[in-house]
């Protein structure tokens, strides 16, 4: 069965606050979509690769007769590379920053310490210095992102263009018979809005207290993007990079795609759409199947009935690969206390947004529990149907399972890992979740613009066995 539904109050969504804007037309050229590189490492010894990420300045060529477009990037002019990292391997990763302000790597969806080599808002690298983190993965393969997180310079940064995908592979997804060749039939498509004035970027002329939105879509950095099918069974790594806007997915014929990984890994069953919405930070991994199509055929890939990418169909070898049905088994979180442990509330819109009815403060830590312990949280959004809007919510240092909205049963591509999750107006998402490493860490809505006003809370973790308070002040105190 494919689903057809968003999920939304369709009203709600579109007379929302801040007015829903539809994404249109460019006046550029159409360009071919870009695939960012896979980052190669420095250095592989026996026990521990190195890379190194660099934050920059570059340009790109957007219009013509313009000046080139300022931006910012990851080894690179906008965005990064594609960032490939095997569990149970050493990484270690020099940070180096070469802004002309302080940053962060934020590494969501991986689950690593906290505050610093998760890159949260502790983890600040100075103009022109550069530090390091290490960590090993251990988590199941997925699609995850890197951004900065410096707080509250968050939501400009993103939008001056730093942001990369990053692959986790794990040997139970290997075993698993999927499109896995990057750059042929695996590819990324990072999913974002921009407005230009003059050619350039300007986050201050388009800020919106309650999410900057842009007129045109960026996929991968580029504007009026094309690509050329050649592949008959494509893998699609669809990350929601926008600043505020949730795309409301669906192919120009109706065409079905399948979902078969959520933000924290692959689904325990593929699940069929003809629409589906991300909102902001979700990651969806879709296979699409463009045998039906003759070449010389085209279909886009749009939100609503705007245009996100123009595929035209090419030559492509014959196949008679399957869809797999059944896909990874997704550990049990016992729960059998069905205790709710906490309830986090987020209220408002505009500069009145809250979480738990405050506004974030580095210096207090808003809760504390134990390691490996199963948490039920539920997630509250205040707002209501009528003018009220979505806040996704997202955790650091964890993947979470939904286990219900207001009492129904998740939706049917929530029963994998999650990290961010959509509450929509009037809605109590109830999760479960369970953190493996002491640390501190950082809960927000990831409307960025809403994460940068204060809508954000941290936890810290601890070991019941061993528990040593975190002094937060000696973090606060290294960002002086
Ligand atoms: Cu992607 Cu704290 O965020
Ligand atoms: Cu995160
Ligand atoms: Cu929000």
């Amino acid at each position: 069965d494919l689903i057809s539904d968003y999920f939304h109050d369709k009203t709600a969504f579109d007379t929302q606050d801040g007015a829903y804007k539809p994404i249109i037309p460019a006046p550029t050229n159409s360009s071919p979509l870009a695939i960012p590189p896979l980052l190669s490492p420095d250095k592989v010894t026996n026990d521990t690769t190195y890379c190194t990420i660099r934050a920059q300045q570059g340009t790109v060529q957007y219009f013509p007769d313009t000046p080139a477009t300022n931006t910012w990037g990851y080894n690179g002019n906008i965005l990064g590379p594609t960032i490939p990292f095997q569990v149970g391997v050493h990484y270690k990763i020099t940070l180096v920053n070469d802004l002309p302000e302080p940053t962060t790597w934020h590494w969501h969806g991986l689950n690593i310490s906290g505050p610093i080599a998760d890159g949260g808002p502790f983890a600040a690298v100075l103009p022109g210095e550069q530090s390091t983190i290490e960590f090993t993965l251990n988590q199941p393969a997925a699609t995850a992102w890197l951004h900065p997180h410096p707080c509250p310079q968050t939501a400009r940064q993103v939008w001056q263009g730093l942001a990369a995908e990053v692959i986790i592979q794990d040997t139970v997804e290997a075993q698993i018979d999927l499109p896995r060749a990057y750059g042929t039939n695996d590819i990324p498509l990072v999913l974002q809005d921009r407005s230009f004035h003059n050619g350039q970027l300007d986050y201050d002329a388009d800020y919106d207290v309650d999410g900057t939105t842009g007129n045109y879509a960026l996929v991968n950095g580029t504007l009026n993007a094309t690509y050329t099918v050649t592949q008959p069974v494509m893998r699609f790594r669809i990350l929601n990079g926008a600043n505020r806007r949730e795309f409301r997915l669906n192919f120009s014929d109706g065409l079905p795609f399948y979902q078969i990984a959520s933000d924290g890994g692959l689904l325990p069953q593929t699940v069929g759409f003809t629409r589906l919405m991300l909102t902001c930070a979700e990651r969806a991994e879709i296979l699409v199947d463009f045998r039906g199509y003759q070449p010389g055929d085209q279909v886009q890939l749009r939100t609503d009935d705007s245009t996100l990418i123009t595929f035209n169909i090419g030559r492509m070898p014959a196949s008679d690969y399957v869809i797999p049905d059944k896909l990874a088994p997704v550990e049990h979180l016992d729960d059998s206390s069905n205790h709710v442990d906490h309830r986090t509330v987020m209220s408002g819109m505009d500069a009145e947004v809250r979480l738990d009815d405050k506004l974030f403060d580095m210096t207090r830590i808003d809760y504390r529990l134990p390691i490996n312990t199963t948490q039920c949280w539920e997630i509250e959004n205040t707002n209501d149907m009528t003018g009220g809007m979505v806040h996704p919510y997202h955790m650091h240092g964890c993947e979470f399972q939904v286990v219900s909205r207001n009492g129904n049963a998740p939706f049917a591509n929530e029963h994998g890992w999650k990290d961010t999750v959509a509450v929509n107006p009037g809605e109590v998402v109830k999760i479960k979740f369970r953190v493996r490493q002491s640390g501190l860490y950082m809960y927000h809505c990831h409307i960025l613009e809403h994460e940068d006003t204060g809508m954000m809370a941290q936890y810290e973790s601890f070991d019941p066995n061993n528990d040593q308070p975190i002094d937060i002040t000696h973090y606060v105190h290294q960002l002086e």
